[in-house]
C-alpha cells in the first residue's frame, strides 16, 4: 500500500472476516470507545489485548470477554510510561500464538489538565495568578494532558513500528514469556498492519475550553500527516478517527451542559465501526473519519481537501463548550 487512497464511500460494506485470528493492541481499553473496541474486535476473532490504568474495570472486561469464549487479554499500561507501554506490547505479542501483532489503536484519553491555560481566554472565570509585579511567577501549567493524550500515543506508534517490522514469528507456546530477539533485516510482509489514531474533531478545530487536550489532538493528526504517505512501503497502513462528542466517561461531567446548549452527541457504535473499516480494509490508507451525530464522513482531510474545514463549520464545535457556565 503506497500513497493515500481515494475518499471513502462509508455506505459500503467491507469484509471484517479477514481480522480473525489477527492480533490487536488498545490502549485505554478499560473503559468507554477503548472497551467497545475490545468487544467487537473480540467478537471479530481477532487476539485483542488491552492496556489501561484501571485495572479492576479492565480485569472484569477480560473475564467478561474470556467468559464468552472470546480472546482478550488485559495488562495494566500506563500510556505515558514507555517502560511500561512497552512491555504492554510484548505482553501483546506473547498472547498471540505466533507472536503476531497486525492491529494497534492508541486510544487512551484523558480530558483534565488545561484548565490554567484557560485564564487566557476567559479570566473572568479562571483568574489569573497575581499581576502584582513582586509576586511570585505563576505555577507551571499541567501537562498532563499532553502526557496521555500525545507523548503516549507517539510511545504507542513507536513501538508498533518496532514490532511490525520483526520477521514473522514460527508458531510458539503462548506460555513463551520471552521471545528470542530476530538478528536479520526487518521483513517486509504483506499481512494486513495498521495503525488507527484516536484524534477528535478537536484535533481539527477550536476547541477553547480544552487548549491542552486540542493541542494534543492536533499533534496526533500531525502523527497521522507524518506517516500516512510513507510507512506504506512497510505494509503499514495509518489512518484516523476524529469523533465528536460522545457519552463515555471523558464526557460525564458536561453531558447535561453539552445536551443542554444544543449539542448533538456522536454514537459509540458509529466510531466503532469507522475504526474496523479504517483497522481492517486492506483498501484503505492515510483517511481520516469524522463520526457525528448524523453519522460517519471521510474528512476528505487531504492536501487538497477541505472536507475538514467544512465539518467544523457545519457543527460549529468551537463556541459550544466554551459557553457552558
Ligand atoms: N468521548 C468523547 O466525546 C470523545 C470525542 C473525541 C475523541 N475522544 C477520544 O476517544 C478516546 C477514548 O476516550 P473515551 O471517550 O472512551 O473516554 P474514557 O474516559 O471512557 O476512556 C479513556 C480510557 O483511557 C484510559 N487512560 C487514561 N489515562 C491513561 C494512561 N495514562 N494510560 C493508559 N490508559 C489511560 C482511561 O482509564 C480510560 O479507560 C480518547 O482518546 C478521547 O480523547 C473522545
Amino acid at each position: 500500500m503506497d500513497g493515500i487512497s481515494p475518499p471513502l464511500d462509508l455506505s459500503t460494506a467491507f469484509d471484517a472476516s479477514s481480522v480473525r485470528g489477527a492480533g490487536v493492541f488498545i490502549t485505554g481499553g478499560a473503559s468507554g470507545l477503548g472497551a467497545a473496541l475490545v468487544r467487537a474486535f473480540g467478537k471479530a476473532g481477532a487476539y485483542v489485548t488491552f492496556g489501561d490504568v484501571q485495572v479492576d474495570a479492565g480485569q472484569l472486561l477480560e473475564r467478561e470477554m474470556t467468559s464468552q469464549g472470546l480472546r482478550a487479554r488485559f495488562v495494566h499500561c500506563d500510556v505515558t510510561s514507555f517502560p511500561s507501554q512497552s512491555a504492554a506490547f510484548r505482553a501483546a505479542l506473547d498472547f498471540h500464538p505466533a507472536h503476531q501483532l497486525n492491529i494497534v489503536v492508541p486510544n487512551a484519553g484523558v480530558a483534565t489538565g488545561h484548565e490554567q491555560l484557560l485564564s487566557v481566554f476567559r479570566p473572568e472565570r479562571f483568574p489569573p495568578a497575581s499581576l502584582d509585579t513582586d509576586a511570585l511567577p505563576p505555577p507551571c501549567p499541567d501537562l498532563a494532558s499532553l502526557q496521555v493524550n500525545l507523548i503516549g500515543v507517539i510511545y504507542s506508534v513507536s513501538l508498533a513500528m518496532h514490532y511490525f517490522r520483526l520477521p514473522e514469528m514460527q508458531t510458539q507456546t503462548q506460555t513463551q514469556m520471552q521471545m528470542p530477539i530476530p538478528t536479520q533485516a526487518p521483513s517486509r510482509t504483506s499481512t494486513n498492519k495498521a495503525i488507527t489514531f484516536v484524534s477528535s474533531m478537536a484535533g481539527y478545530t477550536a476547541l477553547p475550553g480544552g487548549t491542552l487536550y486540542m493541542t494534543a489532538k492536533f499533534g496526533v493528526r500531525g502523527l497521522f500527516h507524518s506517516m500516512r504517505k510513507y510507512v506504506g512501503a512497510e505494509g503499514v497502513r495509518v489512518n484516523l478517527l476524529a469523533p465528536g462528542y460522545m457519552e463515555t466517561a471523558m464526557t460525564a461531567n458536561v453531558l447535561t451542559a453539552l445536551q443542554g446548549s444544543g449539542v448533538q452527541l456522536a454514537k459509540l457504535s458509529d466510531a466503532v465501526d469507522a475504526v474496523l473499516r479504517l483497522s481492517i480494509d486492506p483498501s484503505v490508507n492515510g483517511r481520516a473519519i469524522c463520526v457525528g451525530a448524523s453519522g460517519n464522513r471521510d474528512l476528505c482531510d487531504d492536501p487538497e481537501g477541505i472536507g475538514a474545514s467544512l465539518e467544523a463549520d457545519s457543527v460549529n464545535y468551537d463556541h459550544r463548550l466554551f459557553r457552558l457556565e
